[in-house]
């Protein structure tokens, strides 16, 4: 891998990687998503991510989720991609102890309809915290069994919108509340669309791969027409074998 971006780096190590990525000092929350996609923006092929990895990505991917406090993914994410059992190798867990850290980030699961099976191997063999975050009003009978495995936390009423609609600011704000700072999404498109309506999103992490997937496959965000366009600054670039790795984050507001 080299660097490219702010400053050229030869085969940067994981430490000096850890630390561009690190997210700035202060106490306030600090909401990334991760994504990867094709050239021509494909955000899956065969309805999954993988076949869009690289050596490259999945080394990001996992330095990322050292970082987090939290892993925020959507149930959509969820339902395709799986999640169960551990989500850090045994080094990457290592390496949070060492650094003061949980052994494990609590994975945050946003859901509305709950359409989660409590049976399901995600609850079964996960060893990690889960909270699932959802709407103030969801199905009770979904919620009370979903309760005997997870922490369910029930968002405020809307004022207007979807009554299924978890609010991506009550997210920030109920995740600082307990302490967490470093929020980790790893999507998915709906959850980023519904983050940039909210203008809540400090950094997106993007790998574009050197493929080009063609077909009907979505892009990373999914959401509402018509929402403004948010900037992003490029914080850092990176490539390896044709990958892009970059990195874009929210630009402060006195600039
Ligand atoms: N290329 C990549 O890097 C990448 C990353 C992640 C995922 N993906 C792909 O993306 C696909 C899934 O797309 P998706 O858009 O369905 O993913 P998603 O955003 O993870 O899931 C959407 C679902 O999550 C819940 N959700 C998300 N935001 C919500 C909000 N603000 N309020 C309430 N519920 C919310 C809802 O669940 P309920 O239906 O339970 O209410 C919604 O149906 C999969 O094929 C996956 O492989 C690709």
């Amino acid at each position: 891998m080299q660097r490219l971006f702010p400053a050229f780096l030869a085969e940067p190590t994981d430490e000096q990687l850890l630390k561009d990525y690190a997210p700035p000092a202060g106490n306030h929350p600090f909401v990334r998503f991760n994504f990867v996609a094709s050239i021509d923006g494909a955000a899956t092929h065969g309805g999954l991510s993988g076949e869009l990895g690289s050596p490259a990505d999945k080394r990001v991917f996992s330095l990322l989720r050292r970082l987090a406090d939290v892993i925020l993914v959507g149930a959509g994410t969820i339902r395709a991609e799986g999640y169960e059992g551990e989500l850090l190798d045994a080094a990457d867990r290592a390496w949070r102890l060492r650094s003061g850290m949980p052994e494990r980030p609590v994975l945050a699961i946003v859901s509305g309809r709950l359409d989660l099976d409590p049976d399901s191997e995600l609850f079964t063999r996960n060893p990690g915290e889960i909270l699932i975050l959802t709407s103030a009003t969801p199905d009770p009978v979904r919620a009370a069994a979903l309760a005997q495995v997870a922490e369910v936390l029930r968002g405020p009423v809307p004022g207007t919108g979807e009554s299924t609609a978890v609010d991506p600011r009550w997210i920030r704000t109920v995740l600082a509340d307990r302490g967490h700072r470093m929020i980790h999404s790893e999507g998915g498109p709906r959850l980023l669309g519904a983050f940039q309506e909210a203008d809540s999103i400090d950094s997106l992490c993007l790998t574009v791969a050197p493929l080009v997937a063609g077909g009907s496959a979505g892009r990373i965000s999914s959401g509402l027409d018509g929402s403004p366009l948010r900037p992003l600054g490029l914080q850092l670039l990176c490539e390896e074998g044709g990958n892009l790795l970059a990195e874009y984050r929210r630009i402060p507001t006195n600039q």
